[in-house]
């Protein structure tokens, strides 16, 4: 019997479970594999005992259209940054990839399929390097990793933050207000020029494109005609003002590495302000709204796709690489490009020049 090992690495995102059932689905279809889920991303591997789940096709039924993950996920910490307290009571990080290869060795884990963004990525990389037959699946709903034409679970995320537009407009028409409609994506503005198309915003502010505080209020006071009118503001988490930076939250939690993003909507709320801009402003944070609950249609599809190529790829040893949809196929990239840069939006992106073609401020001086 030869054994694949799962793991979800990194934020929950829509489709995991998708992704899970269709691995475990083709592997049934031969006579000699085994499928095993490792609990929260690799930890599972390296807690004392070790939790890892049997996955066959009567535990993954019908879980295509659950959000999150029956196998649980972490976004700290992980072979590398294993957080352990020293003798003077401090945390500090040791590398157990070493041990956690070991155990693999010891489970009769053949092949390892992690399932994550471009920190779980990176992980899968470098565990690749030490010898480990590994594969990759891109997740994550800022489809901001490269090499690949689309994550799975952007587009539910996508959804969700149009469905938020939509609502908003609604209010804000009513009360002639400006509603800002805060998304996430880290660094990329995918999901908010995505939302902001597809519900009809009237401004779309996003990392790449630092915004001038003028040009967003000259935007804002032309959808007004004597205190009349209303607009929706889209903001990416991770956007900030020309000669700005990004606002960026505390957080204590142990072996939590990325800069916690969130705020910039009230910030952008008090520029305006300050810039004497008069109309009455409400803020909406979406936040992990756009990460829980069933994906829609096309990620579930995409997440099979996936899931039937990574387990393929695992026939065919391809290791060291990431399935990518590259439409209208699905080819094995090496991990070490999918990694080398992140899928961050363009000045010449098609879309860019679609937002810019409807009207859209993106908050430029023109
Ligand atoms: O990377 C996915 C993502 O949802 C980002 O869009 C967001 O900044 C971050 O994760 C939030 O992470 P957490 O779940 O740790 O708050």
């Amino acid at each position: 019997m030869k054994r694949v090992l799962i793991a979800t690495g990194g934020g929950d995102c829509p489709g995991l479970n998708a992704v899970i059932r269709a691995i475990v689905h083709r592997a049934s279809q031969e006579k000699d594999w085994e499928v095993l889920g490792s609990i929260q991303a690799f930890n599972g591997i390296l807690w004392e005992p070790t939790e890892v789940v049997v996955l066959d096709n009567e535990k993954v039924k019908g879980i295509h259209f659950q959000g999150g993950t029956i196998i649980e996920t972490t976004n700290k910490g992980g072979p590398f940054a294993w957080p352990v307290k020293n003798k003077k009571g401090e945390w500090e990080y040791v590398d157990r990839s070493e041990e956690m290869i070991r155990k693999l060795q010891i489970m009769h884990v053949d092949a390892v399929i992690n399932i994550g963004g471009d920190g779980s990525q990176r992980i899968s990389e470098a565990l690749y390097r030490k010898g480990l037959n590994i594969i990759g699946v891109p997740k994550t709903i800022d489809n901001d990793l490269s090499s690949t034409d689309s994550t799975f679970g952007f587009q539910t995320a996508v959804e969700v933050a149009t469905e938020a537009v939509d609502k908003l407009v609604t209010t804000a028409a009513s009360h002639n207000r400006v509603f800002v409609l805060e998304v996430m994506g880290r660094e990329a503005g995918w999901i908010a020029m995505n939302a902001a198309v597809a519900g009809g915003a009237d401004v779309c502010l996003i990392p790449e494109m630092p915004y001038d505080i003028e040009a967003v209020k000259d935007a804002l006071e032309k959808r007004f005609v004597h205190d009349r009118g209303f607009a929706v503001v889209v903001i990416a988490e991770g956007a900030y003002p020309k000669g700005g930076k990004m606002v960026v939250q505390e957080n204590d939690e142990i072996g939590y590495e990325n800069p916690k993003l969130g705020g910039i909507s009230g910030v952008l709320i008090n520029q305006l302000k300050k810039a004497g801009f008069q109309h009455d402003m409400r803020q909406t944070v979406l936040g992990h709204l756009q990460r829980g609950g069933v994906p829609i249609a096309y990620d579930r599809v995409l997440s099979a796709q996936f899931g039937v190529k990574a387990f393929e790829m695992v026939l065919n040893e391809e290791y060291g690489k990431m399935v990518a949809y590259r439409h209208p196929d699905f080819i094995a990239v090496p991990l070490k490009d999918a990694i080398a840069k992140p899928n961050l939006v363009t000045p010449d992106n098609a879309l860019v020049k679609t937002v810019k073609g409807l009207g859209i401020s993106l908050g430029q001086k023109e």
